[in-house]
């Protein structure tokens, strides 16, 4: 994928309906304000073609990117910000959740969490949604230029056990410095090259 970044086009916003491309798809989840939108810019080096806000719930809707014919980036609302009204939250949860149950060409669900903080238990349900759905999984801890090296370990070692997670994981990345870019696109490639899941879907 990361080899067809230049010939990237945004493909729209969708709540349903989303259009069959037909390629792998990877989709970018996370808490409202986590840094999805950002980190989707980061890699595929432009300023503000996901748009970000730093007021959470930003992304309201599914906005898919496509790279080529390598596969398809989507970039996910948040969950989890309590200012936004409930029936709102609803709608956004019901896109979220319809998007992982059925689509067909999903190869991976990027959870971003942000390394300065806790888990929070709405993460834990996504990741346990997903392992049940065996969909493939990669955690990435964003924000941690905002973090001291010292701090860094305990909290990425926190997130890891928290969730169970293998040794390569959560990996480290910063939207701000890059750090962690290279990481992140070599588990894209390899997902994005990986045949398709069996299990999701109906
Ligand atoms: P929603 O669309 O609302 O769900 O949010 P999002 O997860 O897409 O977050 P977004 O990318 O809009 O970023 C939210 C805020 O965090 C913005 O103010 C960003 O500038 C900031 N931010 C995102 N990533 C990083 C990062 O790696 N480091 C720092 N320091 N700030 C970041
Ligand atoms: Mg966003």
């Amino acid at each position: 994928m990361h080899d067809a970044v230049h010939q990237l086009q945004f493909i729209g916003s969708f709540h349903e309906e989303l259009p069959e491309l037909d390629l792998p798809e990877i989709a970018f989840a996370g808490r409202s304000n986590v840094g999805k939108s950002s980190a989707l810019n980061r890699l595929l080096g432009r300023k503000n073609i996901a748009r970000t806000s730093s007021t959470p719930g930003r992304t309201q809707s599914i906005n898919l990117f496509q790279l080529g014919e390598r596969g398809v980036l989507a970039d996910l609302p948040g969950y989890g910000y309590a200012k936004v009204p409930q029936h709102v939250q609803d709608k956004w949860k019901r896109t979220i959740e319809s998007y992982l149950t059925t689509r067909r060409q999903l190869r991976l669900v990027v959870v971003l969490v942000d390394a300065r903080r806790d888990p929070t238990p709405l993460d834990g349900q996504l990741l346990f949604a997903l392992q049940g759905a065996n969909i493939p999984i990669l955690v990435v801890a964003t924000k941690v230029d905002k973090l001291k090296k010292s701090e860094r370990f305990r909290k990425l070692g926190a997130i890891r056990k928290e969730f169970g997670l293998a040794k390569d994981q959560p990996v480290a990345f910063s939207s701000v410095t890059g750090e962690g870019k290279q990481a992140v696109w070599d588990r894209l490639d390899a997902a994005a090259a990986a045949p398709p899941l069996e299990s999701s879907v109906d």
